[in-house]
């Protein structure tokens, strides 16, 4: 194990940043004064306000819109419904996996909250204020809510737009060996079958979405600012949609307040500011508010899945099956590979080396809002994760066997690394054991499990949860996945100017994640020149090369392989530099520190501030070596990474209200090499919030005629600091054999392992019941509910 080692400029600790404790963020100076420059800040000469009318039911036929009243109120410049849009081609738009979707309603309504008309006037309050003048009939069609019953005969068609359609299927899909698994499961002493849900929930960013539009008619130039995770791909794609050239787009993503996968694709409001900025002449800004944000953007999750896990009676797991019924909303909107419709689902084989798996999964329309976003997870790698990692726990309950010992058993184990597992993954690195046993030593497991022996004598509810996850973050090699065709690649460029001082361009945007800090710390491991000598530039891509953005933990091991690449190009050509300056070749120099030196003679040599100053100045450059210290690469990782993590998560239950309440949660996390070990600790602290909350209280819900019942903060409730416990973190470090600097990613590793420790600490505590599984959220009324008519533990 590595220590988190302290910084020591004065020791010329800078000259080796990565994983050199704590540095400061160096974002926080402006977050922590108010002083971050979010969407919402910008203010254009003479911009407009626009406002969305969105659909109060689920299901209903447009029959039809008056929007004269509206268009009278003082200050209104537009109102723009389906049918304008039609006439300029723009009602429906491609959704990230391949559907369409209705950017204003022309036909039918197919969400309660879907976009219906957009007013553009001179400030926010006129234009909501218009919003109710306008006049809208609906005839009302029956919904599909239960995505049980999408694909029954009879079953109300929802896409009736798409030619040919007759059913509300959208796709299957499968992986691993059902044969295979069959005779696995046949021969198996010990099989267990669970339904388990994991519920629609919704990433909640502090900040909702918006934009300002800007579109100049003298040069046909769009400058849209945009709460997107993925400047470069929304570029691309508003030229695709807006027949807009690519290079007259300009998309600037400022600071952004929390993206966790809601601020991924392209909504209709995106595409309403530039509409009413075309059609008023001026720059429109949208800006939803909460309600708009839960009900009708991107919601995540949403999986029905059927679990069955065999194993031999002494406790080794042979093989996972599972059937996927998979919600996606009233259109196919998911944000995933073009190539995966379950997103990377099929790590559900999780950390252990089984004989056999298959799962299949059956996507279906609701009248509910679109999505399936990766909230804060590498494209449904936490239901994965969710279903392995309850499975476990429901055998370990069968067998009697304790969940750590049957987990420590099942590992794979290291010399099997690379390991392929059963659906087509190939597992960089990993070193599960020595991770599991620090979690443990760190809870004082054998102490715990003696404390609730204790407890449960005294009739005392006391959970221990254990969830060991692997997850695959970094998509990713072009050979097997793109978005709409474009390969999931990131380009950096890096421009040593003459005094020494650097500026890389990134193609990734960060939401909050550090990145201005930790793309800075891994060009000054590669150039041995200090962080803070390095600005980092994102989010606007005028200013960066192209790349697929930030979501799925691939940040560092996309575009931190970029930079790291690029950082050795300059390396190398500083080499070529260097020895032009010494009038020697550049085979006989060495490379120390921030510095190319002689072979042999260490005292002649030259730093990167005067090869820079070299470049850029009159010494007589070799042939072929430009005359500037710049590079640029676009990185294609060879594959993902793997992190992986153990968590143990302790419970106490009040058996008289259900109320869950989490004592301590231990996380141990592996990301490969550790950049910044204060972001990385930030970054899980979060993600297990969520996991809390998703755990213990979120939940979008809808009533059988298709409302929305987790539309604001009242309903649908969020963790704050009273709910979490003070968080107990630590590390292992097994490095990715093939990232350029050996780092996984972090990012989204506490939300994807967090849920299933939590919900298998409740389950723990209501084991005395005989109570094995409990779907989320495990709220004080479910629990409490759990609990009745059944015999009181003794
Ligand atoms: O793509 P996203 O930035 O959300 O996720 P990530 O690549 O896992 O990185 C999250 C933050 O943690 C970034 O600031 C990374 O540079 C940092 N990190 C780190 O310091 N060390 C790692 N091994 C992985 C991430």
């Amino acid at each position: 194990l590595l220590e988190d080692r302290p910084t020591n400029p004065a020791a010329g600790d800078d000259n080796r940043p990565i994983g050199y404790g704590r540095i400061q963020r160096k974002e926080d100076p402006r977050f922590v004064r108010g002083k971050g420059h979010y969407v919402d800040d910008i203010v254009l000469p003479g911009m407009l306000h626009g406002a969305i009318l969105r659909a109060p039911v689920a299901h209903a036929r447009l029959v039809s819109i008056d929007t004269s009243e509206a268009l009278a109120h003082p200050g209104v410049h537009a109102v723009i419904t389906g049918t304008d849009l039609q006439a300029l081609g723009l009602a429906w738009a491609p959704t990230l996996s391949m559907d369409v979707q209705a950017v204003l309603v022309t036909d039918k309504v197919r969400f309660q909250g879907q976009e219906v008309a957009f007013v553009v006037a001179d400030d926010r309050y006129a234009a909501r204020d218009a919003l109710e003048l306008i006049r809208v009939d609906y005839d009302l069609l029956p919904p599909v809510i239960d995505a049980r019953t999408a694909l029954d005969p009879g079953a109300p068609v929802i896409r009736d737009d798409l030619e040919g359609r007759t059913d509300n299927h959208i796709f299957d899909w499968e992986a691993g060996d059902a044969t295979e698994t069959d005779a696995v499961f046949a021969a198996a002493d010990v099989v267990v079958s669970q339904e388990i849900i994991y519920p629609r929930v919704h990433p909640a960013p502090m900040e909702t979405c918006g934009a300002v539009a800007d579109f100049d008619p003298i040069d046909g130039r769009l400058t849209l600012y945009e709460t997107t995770q993925a400047p470069h791909a929304h570029r691309t794609l508003f030229a695709m949609v807006a027949g807009i050239p690519e290079h007259k787009i300009r998309v600037v993503s400022p600071d952004i307040g929390g993206g966790f996968g809601n601020k991924v694709g392209i909504y209709p409001g995106y595409i309403l500011a530039v509409v009413g900025s075309i059609v008023t002449g001026k720059p429109v800004k949208w800006v939803e508010d909460r309600s708009e944000n839960l009900m009708s953007t991107s919601f995540a999750r949403d999986y029905i899945m059927q679990g069955s896990i065999a194993a031999t009676k002494d406790g080794t797991i042979l093989g996972l099956r599972t059937n996927v019924l998979a919600d996606h909303g009233a259109f196919n909107a998911t944000a995933q590979p073009t190539k995966y419709p379950a997103g990377f689902f099929h790590i559900f084989t999780g950390s252990y080396d089984l004989k056999a798996a298959h799962c299949t999964v059956t996507g279906v329309y609701t009248n509910k809002a679109p999505g399936g976003v990766a909230y804060a997870c590498s494209f449904r790698v936490t239901e994965a994760v969710y279903l392995v990692e309850r499975m476990v726990d429901i055998l370990a309950a069968k067998l009697g066997m304790d969940p750590a010992e049957l987990r420590l058993k099942n590992f794979i184990k290291p010399e099997q690394f690379p390991y392929a597992n059963k659906t087509g993954w190939e597992y960089d690195s990993g070193n599960y054991e020595p991770t599991m046993r620090l979690s443990m030593q760190m809870a004082g497991y054998d102490e715990l499990r003696q404390e609730q022996k204790e407890k449960r004598e005294r009739g005392e509810l006391m959970g221990i949860g254990i969830s060991f996850f692997t997850e695959t973050v970094g998509a990713g090699p072009r050979k097997h996945m793109d978005i709409l065709g474009l390969g999931m690649n990131d380009g950096a460029e890096l421009r040593v100017h003459p005094t020494g001082k650097a500026v890389v361009r990134i193609s990734v945007q960060s939401q909050g994640q550090g990145h201005e800090t930790t793309f800075a710390q891994i060009v000054a491991e590669e150039l041995g020149i200090p962080p803070e000598d390095i600005d980092v530039v994102h989010g606007d891509t005028d200013q960066t090369p192209f790349g697929l953005g930030t979501y799925g933990s691939r940040s560092t091991p996309v575009s931190g392989g970029a930079v790291a690449l690029v950082a050795r190009k300059v390396r190398e050509k500083a080499r070529f530099i260097a020895a032009a300056m010494l009038e020697t070749r550049p085979e006989d120099l060495e490379w120390e520190k921030g510095r190319w030196f002689v072979k042999g003679d260490p005292s002649i040599g030259k730093t990167v501030a005067e090869i820079a100053m070299g470049a850029h100045g009159t010494v007589a450059l070799p042939e072929g070596i430009d005359g500037n210290l710049d590079a640029e690469v676009t990185y294609d990782p060879p594959n993902l990474t793997f992190p992986f993590g153990a968590y143990i998560c302790v419970v106490d239950i009040d058996p008289g209200t259900g109320h869950v309440k989490v004592r301590r949660f231990i996380a141990v996390d592996d990301c490969g090499t550790r950049i910044n070990p204060m972001i990385i600790e930030g970054q899980v602290h979060g993600g297990l919030t969520d996991g809390v909350g998703m755990a213990l209280m979120e939940i979008i819900e809808f009533d059988t005629e298709g409302n929305c019942l987790g539309g604001s903060f009242m309903d649908y409730l969020i963790p704050t600091a009273m709910e979490v416990p003070d968080w107990e973190t630590g590390f292992t470090v097994t490095p990715s054999p093939h990232h350029p600097i050996g780092a996984k990613g972090i990012g989204e590793s506490a939300t994807v392992g967090s849920p299933p420790a939590i919900v298998n600490a409740v389950v723990d505590a209501l084991a005395p019941f005989g109570i094995t599984h409990m779907d989320m959220p495990c709220t004080p009324a479910r629990v409490w509910e759990a609990m009745q008519g059944r015999p009181r533990p003794p």
